[in-house]
């Protein structure tokens, strides 16, 4: 019933010219004007009344006009404020009324974010509208049955995601938040341990729940960055590479923060991370746990991981959305910053800053995890300093120097002495650089060496009548050696 547009626009180039401003929200006055009226006279009418069709059309040609300034059209929603493509939309009075009107309908079924893909048609976008109409009548309004009711339809070309905790209309209790990042990252390694399973059967990578537990783990990051740096402790909870990409993608996402990155950015570089080792699916279990040292041929098996994860990425992946830089990442996330390391004729003359990234974030995790292969187990604060003897030769200097600040001189997990003769656990590194060396750590045995269940104490923290810092950490201990888990003080917080 409907022109099929949409396709053409698909290739249009992200660089063409950026609408001003101005112009752009004058043009999203316009589509939450048409938007409005289609859902009002959607609650009245069927799909086939001409009103409505005519409305459809108008909305769509200006969701087109979009796609084809600006390559997307991503609208996010956080309480009154409007974001498109990353960029804060302003209203004027009456445009306000008609958005306000749109962000609770949304609100209502904790939709936060609406993606536009090119390839939508207006009939597809007829149906959403009537479908986002007709829930107003059922009773269950979650988020989980609209998105199950898209997916009946087929709707494929609009994507929803979650409100998210860090919206201030719905921000979460301190305790809350912990509870939630626990449950985030669970559900990050149960996913990646049932794609990768997928993969044997050669069936697509689920990109779109990929997507949602980057975006969830980077609205906590938002929330409470130490914990969750403070949860990649957590080693071998399931297959080596299913924990470890899920550590890699927290600390990565970590990391893009630091760096001021967009939010967009971020979930593509969380993505990259989940993704980084893909490749590796096919090595044979005897290679990729062998104790002694890899034969020539083993070693190249194991060096082609990078290629082999560029060919899955793209064979397996189940919509038009693959961000190139996920590409990048799996080839050339084992090359060192000096361009040696592999692959090893590798053409181009500059290293991706994500592929740089992933690195220093894989490097940690991995020397810091328990293999066959490896006879000693490095602590956290021990790997950071073998890092910094390959600062500008393997890892990018000032990259591996923000990493650095992120995880602290005591990285958060550590397990340190204190001067008082107690234990305790780094959990907080301290932001400002000059108290580097006194970091939050919980209390976890007592001057007698007897375990307990103690606060947290901020190293900041002066003795009142001497003037004196109170506690002050003397060294470092490898928690292997004192049969203490790191991981299970974050998990029962
Ligand atoms: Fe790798
Ligand atoms: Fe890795």
């Amino acid at each position: 019933m409907y022109n099929r547009k949409g396709e053409k626009n698909q290739n249009k180039a992200k660089n063409s010219s950026i609408l001003s401003s101005k112009a752009l929200s004058k043009r999203i006055e316009e589509i939450f004007l048409r938007f409005s009226s289609a859902l009002k006279t959607a609650q009245i009418y069927e799909l086939n009344n001409l009103t409505f069709i005519e409305q459809i059309r108008s909305l769509f040609s200006l969701i087109e006009e979009i796609f084809t300034e600006e390559g997307q059209a991503l609208f996010q929603f956080q309480e009154n404020t409007l974001f498109l493509n990353n960029n804060r939309i302003k209203f004027d009075l009456v445009s306000f009324h008609n958005f306000k009107f749109l962000a609770g309908e949304f609100r209502r079924k904790e939709i936060g974010t609406i993606r536009f893909e090119p390839g939508l048609d207006d009939e597809e976008l007829a149906e959403f509208v009537g479908l986002l109409a007709n829930s107003r009548e059922k009773k269950d309004t979650s988020f989980e049955n609209f998105q199950t009711e898209l997916e009946y339809k087929g709707i494929n070309h609009i994507l929803i995601e979650k409100i998210h905790p860090y919206d201030p209309s719905v921000r979460l209790k301190h305790e809350q938040v912990k509870q939630v990042a626990k449950k985030v990252y669970f559900k990050s390694i149960t996913h990646l341990k049932e794609s990768f399973d997928r993969h044997k059967e050669n069936k697509k990578l689920p990109w779109k729940t990929s997507r949602r537990l980057i975006q969830s783990i980077v609205n906590l990051i938002n929330q409470d960055e130490s914990f969750m740096i403070g949860m990649t402790n957590i080693k071998n909870y399931d297959e080596y590479t299913v924990n470890h990409s899920a550590n890699v993608a927290v600390l990565a996402v970590c990391f893009g923060s630091r760096l001021g990155l967009e939010k967009e950015e971020m979930i593509e570089l969380g993505l990259s991370a989940f993704y980084h080792d893909v490749g590796k699916l096919d090595i044979p279990k005897e290679i990729l746990d062998k104790r002694d040292k890899l034969s020539e041929d083993e070693r190249k098996i194991m060096e082609k991981h990078t290629f082999h994860g560029v060919e899955k990425l793209i064979s397996l992946r189940d919509s038009n959305y693959l961000p190139v830089k996920t590409l990048y990442v799996a080839l050339e996330h084992h090359l060192w910053t000096n361009f040696s390391g592999y692959p090893k004729f590798w053409k181009r003359n500059k290293i991706g800053l994500y592929s740089k990234i992933v690195k220093i974030c894989d490097f940690f995790d991995s020397v810091t995890t328990e293999r066959p292969y490896r006879d000693h187990v490095l602590t956290r604060d021990q790997a950071l300093s073998l890092m910094m003897e390959k600062s500008g030769t393997e890892f990018d200097p000032a990259l591996l120097k923000l990493f650095a600040s992120m995880v602290g001189v005591y990285p958060i997990g550590s397990l340190v002495s204190l001067d008082t003769q107690e234990l305790g656990i780094v959990m907080e590194a301290n932001s400002e650089v000059t108290f580097m060396l006194r970091p939050k750590v919980k209390i976890i045995t007592n001057r007698k060496g007897g375990k307990i269940d103690g606060e947290i104490i901020d190293l900041t923290e002066l003795d009142p009548e001497k003037g004196n810092y109170k506690r002050t950490i003397v060294k470092s201990l490898d928690p292997n050696k004192y049969s203490i888990r790191v991981s299970d003080y974050f998990l029962t917080l």
